[in-house]
């Protein structure tokens, strides 16, 4: 049998896991990072750590969602052309650019780490000490630093990881953050867990 349930983080390190058939959203609108999920993992796929079906058509640009695969956090962001355009410039300033000792699949050994440029999907954890990496998007942001080009920022010892989760230079985690194996369904579906038949 299926089930949804909505995933709600408000941006800290616990996860409230919430049964409801909907998709939600919460935070405000306009300033915070809101959060939305939706899976629909069979009872099987679930013990077995099986792929994962997400609805994304109601990602809205610069949003974070966030989905459950096996027992972790899959980060899915949909990135403006701004953010996008962005990448480039933060080169210098990484310790893995070309992601050549990262993990990921190799449809997402690029700039944007991505199957498509729009989507970002990463696995939610840092690669330091496995702590959930905050998404921090707005450039400039002043709880993170006064240059920071927007990404994602890991509250327990300070790494910074770029909007295509590569890490920073002089932060303590090694590595960019991981990018699950995932492909695109029909009818705006994200799966995660499975790298083949990638639209
Ligand atoms: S766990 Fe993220 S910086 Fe240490």
């Amino acid at each position: 049998m299926s089930a949804e349930a909505d995933q709600v983080d408000g941006g800290r390190r616990h996860f409230l896991l919430v049964a409801t058939s909907a998709v939600g959203a919460v935070g405000a609108v306009a300033t915070a990072v809101p959060f939305l999920a939706s899976w629909r993992p069979s009872a099987r796929a679930k013990a077995l750590g099986g792929p994962v079906e997400a609805d994304i058509s109601k990602l809205q640009v610069g949003e974070l969602m966030k989905v459950e695969w096996r027992g972790q956090a899959i980060y899915v962001v949909r990135r403006s052309e701004a953010m996008i355009a962005k990448l480039a410039s933060n080169k210098a300033n990484l310790r893995d650019p070309d992601s050549a000792e990262s993990d990921q699949p190799d449809f997402a050994k690029n700039e944007a780490r991505a199957l498509k440029p729009e989507y970002l999907v990463l696995v939610g954890v840092c690669t330091h000490l496995g702590c959930a990496p905050l998404g921090k998007f707005e450039p400039g942001d002043a709880t993170v630093a006064a240059d920071w080009p927007g990404g994602f920022y890991c509250p327990c010892h300070g790494s910074k990881f770029d909007l295509a989760g590569r890490v920073f230079k002089d932060v303590p985690a090694p590595l960019n953050l991981t990018v699950p194996p995932y492909s695109f369904g029909p009818n705006n579906t994200l799966i995660i867990g499975v790298a083949t038949g990638a639209a």
